[in-house]
């Protein structure tokens, strides 16, 4: 898959709405090699600005829970489910999560990711296609298409400084990345003989590799 190719696209998109205001569009921050997928709603006001994703008070936050489990900007890819600024950061609509919603996918299934992080309910609902929002679907670890998801509060939710399940919101996130730590350090099991093993983003031996996300 030529990701490059597909990132041109999509910095000049026009298949939305949303074109028409943006400052630019926030295709992708950190790695797109790495394991790891943190996947937010939408750029705001500040990452519309700077053309990367969360570089405000959500992502000085999101990169502080990074760190406490070992991990920076290098070791884990950040996007989001629409790469353009909805104005007055509303909520993204259905048609524009469905007009960008090739590019998440082009995204995933060139990481093919060993753990995909939702943060909040957009996130959350596009990787589990569910309509259950977050407090329902976060305190379990999801099987889908190779990786393993874990969804957990959007940071700005543990910014307005909400409870939750007698925890504070940041500390139930603090135990989500946790989750996240573990499955990463724990030994890959062995792929079943009818399971091709997942071809990871660098693997080059020219047989076309299947999508894993619609
Ligand atoms: N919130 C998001 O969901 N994404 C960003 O990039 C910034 C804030």
């Amino acid at each position: 898959m030529d990701i490059d190719a597909i990132r041109r696209e999509a910095l000049t998109c026009t298949k939305c709405r949303l074109a028409e205001g943006r400052t630019q569009v926030v295709w992708a921050d950190g790695n797109l090699q790495s394991d790891v997928c943190v996947i937010g709603e939408a750029p705001g006001f500040n990452e519309d600005k700077e053309g990367v994703p969360f570089v405000g008070a959500a992502g000085q936050l999101l990169d502080r829970l990074l760190a406490e489990i070992d991990l920076d900007r290098s070791q884990a890819a950040i996007v989001n489910v629409i790469k353009c600024r909805p104005p007055g950061n509303r909520d993204p609509q259905p048609d524009e999560i469905a007009a960008c919603r090739p590019y998440l996918s082009a995204q995933l299934n060139y990481m093919r990711p060993l753990v995909i992080v939702t943060l909040g309910n957009f996130a959350t609902k596009f990787i589990l296609e569910t309509t259950a929002g977050i407090t329902r679907a976060r305190g379990q670890v999801y099987e889908r298409k190779g990786a393993s998801i874990v969804p957990t509060f959007h940071p700005a939710a543990a910014l307005r400084g909400g409870r939750f399940g007698g925890i504070s919101t940041i500390d139930a996130m603090r135990g989500d990345f946790a989750t996240v730590r573990r499955l990463l350090d724990a030994p890959a099991v062995p792929a079943e003989p009818e399971h091709a093993p997942a071809r990871r983003a660098g693997d080059e031996d020219g047989a076309e590799q299947l999508d894993l996300f619609p």
